[in-house]
């Protein structure tokens, strides 16, 4: 799906941005105790130094609940003015009632459609064109958008493959209609075909959970690091190309390039195929590890707090991740709270 995002004259933009990661920092040499790994290979192979894990008893809603409040009060908009609230996870509180529902539970969004989408690290992608499409139609007037997971619940930690790439967190914004800028196109795309490469087998109704699949550990991530290595290497270039297109822009007018943080090498690759200069892309994989659905909001979150977003300035956003899932965007930023 591809298109530009002010065909009937609506412009909508994020006017709240806020994120949250939990407390407790896990660092690779920490990791090295669990199983056989080294700061060193984490480092050289991805990056990442340290990630944020939650509790057990902390869900996505507890960690999307302070992101969320936060998106709100930079927006000036009250939880009871959201009208649509849509939580991309895949890893909700549980299958039902949707973490959408009970989170707008929570914040007293009384009036909010609310509930889940699953497009795995995309997922703060595509929800962010479902409400773009929902507020530009006028269907919703405050629309709050949440990206989180919390796959360190999903993880085997005995599995050096996966476990030492991802980490928890979430990110938030509110979109509304804005007279000039917001966002100006989107592509995105998804590859059943390849979905077997990054999977979680057991738990739903292809393979129910039993004794054995706990045994065999089929509810956990499983993931062909290589074949995703390969097709996020290729689709971060393919998305952002095919929507600077839609949109009549080049890479030269991208004042701030946002990829799903998922691994350095991946984001040096899609950056230099690009030809985006270096200072332009933000980067926090480092700090946070993929957080999957949390990944772009809280890089843009963390691009906020260091100035490097202001009005008028050209962001490109691209994710991808499993589905297989891919999906970009490019905004003009507006001013958080900037709504008509
Ligand atoms: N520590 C030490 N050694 C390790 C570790 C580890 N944590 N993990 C794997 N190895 C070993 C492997 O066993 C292998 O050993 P062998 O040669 O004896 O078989 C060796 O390191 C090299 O393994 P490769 O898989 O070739 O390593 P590669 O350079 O490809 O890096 C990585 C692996 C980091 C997983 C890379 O393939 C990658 O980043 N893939 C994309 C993963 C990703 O981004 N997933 C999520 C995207 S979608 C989403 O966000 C949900």
């Amino acid at each position: 799906m591809i298109g530009s995002a002010t065909q009937n004259g609506m412009r909508v933009s994020i006017t709240g941005l806020g994120c949250h990661v939990p407390e407790r920092v896990v660092t690779n040499d920490e990791l090295s105790e669990l199983v056989d790994t080294s700061d060193e290979w984490i480092v050289e192979r991805t990056g990442i130094r340290e990630r944020r894990i939650a509790g057990p008893d902390e869900a996505l809603s507890d960690v999307a609940m302070p992101a969320a409040e936060q998106a709100l009060e930079t927006a000036g908009v009250r939880a009871e003015e959201i009208d649509l609230l849509i939580v991309a996870t895949v890893t909700p509180d549980m299958a039902f009632p949707s973490t959408g529902a009970l989170l707008a539970d929570r914040l007293g969004a009384r009036d909010a459609a609310a509930y889940d989408l699953s497009a795995g690290c995309t997922g703060f992608m595509y929800a962010i064109v479902q409400a773009h499409g929902m507020v530009a139609a006028g269907l919703s007037k405050k629309a709050l958008v949440v990206g989180g997971d919390v796959l360190s619940k999903i993880m085997n930690w005995h599995d050096r493959s996966t476990c030492v790439l991802f980490g928890d967190g979430a990110g938030a914004v509110v979109l509304e209609r804005v007279s000039e800028g917001g966002f100006l196109g989107f592509e995105l795309g998804a590859d059943g075909a390849g979905g077997v490469d990054l999977h979680l087998p057991a738990g739903g109704s292809r393979m129910p959970t039993t004794a054995e699949t706990l045994g065999n550990g089929a509810h956990y991530v499983h993931m062909n690091g290589r074949e995703v290595f390969k097709f996020a290497t290729r689709v971060l270039v393919s998305s952002a190309e095919a929507v600077l297109a839609e949109c009549n822009a080049t890479v030269d007018d991208v004042d701030v390039y946002v990829p799903h943080q998922a691994n350095v090498r991946i984001i040096d690759h899609a950056t230099k195929k690009l030809g985006i200069a270096p200072e332009r892309v933000v980067v926090n994989v480092d700090r946070y590890g993929n957080t999957s659905s949390g990944s772009i909001p809280l890089a843009l979150a963390d691009a906020l707090t260091d100035g490097r977003l202001r009005a008028g300035e050209l962001v490109l956003m691209t994710g991808m991740g499993a589905g297989l899932t891919w999906g970009s965007s490019l905004l003009e930023w507006t001013a958080t709270n900037g709504a008509t």
